[in-house]
């Protein structure tokens, strides 16, 4: 029988390419080891057009950010009719932008943390105090890109002159910002894998909060407690929470929801459609919790990829 070709597409223009470098390269050793043809394909050097050419059976998604998990080169998968792995264009869409996916968590009564939006061309004549009072946040304040991840550009300011400072530097960078009331209490995340939710883990940062350093680097000692120590109604709740949450964006393959657990409630913060694939990742760690190894896992992903998702 002729070897399954799957085309490895990592690495890309984002601002979080070398993770995404991180997370292809795992995934790469697992693919071998099932016995595909792997094929790699990095779109900073190759113009994606190009992926037709390679004519694989399916595409493997390591990207991670913008381009990559916001719709952009899922459109060109669909475009190509080559299958895919994880979600489709609109669901990654929806899901990379806090703004519309917050929208849509709180029409469908899935709590999330106090927040406002703002447009560049909301910048000059912005009445911050007012929008504050309005949408009923609280210091402190996230102040956070509308569509980035790892934590980039994501700051918390404890009084109005910090925020101030804050959106000032911000506005110069991001063309859409996300304002949020700052939820103490743990992180808690967890991984669904085809709508259904697999595990909670809870993240200890030693860092001030759960930023880049804290995320990627070995030597920030972040805490990964598995599973998340909460009671067992409140793990089963936030399971729950986690596949409504992946049914309303209409999620597929892996994702990874972000909480924060404060006084019994959870908050949810995003979706990650295209979560972290190294093999010390969070998803890969909770699945292996349930028994489900990484290899494993990655086989699951390329069985269940596909078109028009
Ligand atoms: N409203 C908030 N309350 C508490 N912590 C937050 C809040 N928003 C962001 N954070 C912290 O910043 C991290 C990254 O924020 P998140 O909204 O998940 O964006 P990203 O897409 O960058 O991961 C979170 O995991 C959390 O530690
Ligand atoms: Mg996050």
């Amino acid at each position: 029988m002729k070897k399954k070709r799957v085309l490895v597409v990592l690495g890309g223009a984002s601002r979080e390419r070398e993770v995404s470098l991180e997370s292809g390269k795992s995934c790469i050793l697992a693919l071998k080891k099932i016995g595909y043809s792997v094929l790699k394909f990095d779109p900073k050097f190759l113009s994606l057009d190009k992926i037709k050419k390679n004519n694989p059976d399916v595409i493997f998604n390591a990207l991670h950010g913008k381009g990559g998990e916001d719709g952009k080169v899922q459109s060109f998968f669909e475009y190509f009719r080559i299958p895919y792995t994880h979600s489709g264009v609109l669901s990654s869409m929806i899901a990379m932008n806090k703004h519309f996916s917050k929208q849509l968590f709180i029409k469908n009564k899935v709590r999330t943390p106090n927040y406002f939006f703002l447009n560049r061309k909301d910048y000059p004549n912005i009445n911050l105090h007012q929008k504050i009072r309005k949408n009923k946040l609280a210091f402190p304040i996230v102040v956070k890109p509308n569509d980035e991840g790892s934590s980039i550009g994501v700051k918390i300011c404890k009084n109005f002159s910090l925020l101030r400072k804050e959106f000032k530097k911000a506005k110069k960078n991001y063309s859409n910002l996300i304002f949020e009331t700052y939820i103490p209490g743990q992180e808690i995340q967890v991984a669904v894998m085809g709508g259904k939710s697999i595990g909670a883990i809870e993240l200890r940062p030693k860092r001030k909060f759960y930023d880049y350093k804290a995320k990627y680097k070995k030597s920030a000692k972040t805490l990964h407690i598995m599973p998340a120590p909460i009671s067992k109604k409140k793990y089963k709740e936030v399971l729950r929470i986690s596949e409504k949450a992946n049914k309303i964006l209409g999620c597929k393959g892996i994702t990874r929801c972000d909480f924060r657990f404060y006084k019994d409630k959870f908050f949810l913060l995003e979706v990650n459609t295209q979560p972290g694939m190294t093999s010390l990742s969070l998803v890969p760690e909770i699945a292996k919790y349930s028994n489900i190894s990484f290899v494993q896992l990655v086989k699951w992903m390329v069985n269940d990829s596909g078109i028009n998702r």
